[in-house]
């Protein structure tokens, strides 16, 4: 019998921690919307999955653009009638720079990283209330909380809005059965953006849990999307190996 049968879009699904997660639900039996602006790698996820006798369907979504994303929750919902959960995953790893930063890099990453994962929760809340349920997971970092000296500050910004959007929207939506949390990850060491290969070393020094990969995150995703998440709601959950500390 299979554990979760909910229709579920993973944004940035193509590779890394989206298509860890997409697989891992898609194993649980959902029914999973494989999203990415790689059409062509989330194919090859979603027929992967398949193949393996999961359920999943490719989809592209630039998340960056409000049309973009509107068009997929539209699919998504004209193929399935509703939508059980959103995983905003999707977006621009952190990227190196500081306060320097131009003009063009800090209004991509705030289009991607915060405004993508808004707009792609705009589009779904309405069938989510009317179904009167709903998980929305934001996938933040917890570079928010630590900083660098060779962070971008518009990574950083971006991020630290999603918590923002995590508070004020579960306040408002508890009262319709939706349910919306943020995941705090440490660095996974084999996706995204690589930590400085001179950094490493000292990090897993102050750090003995060391670098996660993408199953942790995935498995937080899947708690909050199973029963075992019906009463966690509102919550900046610190998934970084060790990184962030009291929070
Ligand atoms: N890797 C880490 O250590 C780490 C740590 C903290 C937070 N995160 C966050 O986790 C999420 C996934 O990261 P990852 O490690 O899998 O990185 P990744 O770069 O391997 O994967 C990101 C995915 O998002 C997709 N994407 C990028 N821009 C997009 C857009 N405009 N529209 C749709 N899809 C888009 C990419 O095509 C890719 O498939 C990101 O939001 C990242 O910031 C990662």
């Amino acid at each position: 019998m299979n554990e979760y049968d909910g229709v579920v879009i993973v944004t940035g699904a193509a590779q890394g921690i989206g298509e860890q997660t997409a697989r891992d639900l898609a194993a649980l039996g959902a029914q999973v919307a494989v999203a990415d602006i790689q059409l062509d790698k989330a194919r090859d996820v979603a027929d992967s999955i398949t193949s393996s006798g999961g359920r999943a369907s490719a989809y592209y979504v630039d998340v960056s653009e409000r049309e973009s994303a509107t068009r997929l929750i539209e699919d998504v919902l004209t193929t399935y009638a509703r939508v059980d959960a959103l995983v905003n995953n999707g977006g621009i790893d952190a990227q190196g720079g500081g306060w320097w930063i131009d003009d063009d890099h800090w209004d991509t990453m705030v289009a991607t990283d915060l405004s993508g994962q808004w707009w792609c929760t705009k589009a779904v809340l309405p069938a989510m209330i009317e179904q009167k349920s709903g998980r929305i997971v934001f996938v933040s970092s917890s570079s928010v909380y630590v900083g660098g000296t060779d962070i971008s500050v518009a990574y950083c910004a971006a991020k630290a809005g999603l918590i923002g959007l995590t508070v004020a929207l579960s306040s408002q939506l508890e009262q319709h059965g939706v349910l919306v949390n943020c995941l705090m990850p440490g660095p996974t060491g084999d996706t995204g953006t690589p930590m400085n290969s001179d950094e490493v070393p000292e990090y897993l020094e102050r750090h003995p849990l060391g670098f996660g990969g993408a199953q942790p995150i995935s498995d937080a995703v899947a708690y909050l999307l199973l029963p075992s998440g019906k009463w966690t709601s509102g919550s900046i959950l610190n998934v970084s190996g060790g990184r962030l500390r009291g929070r």
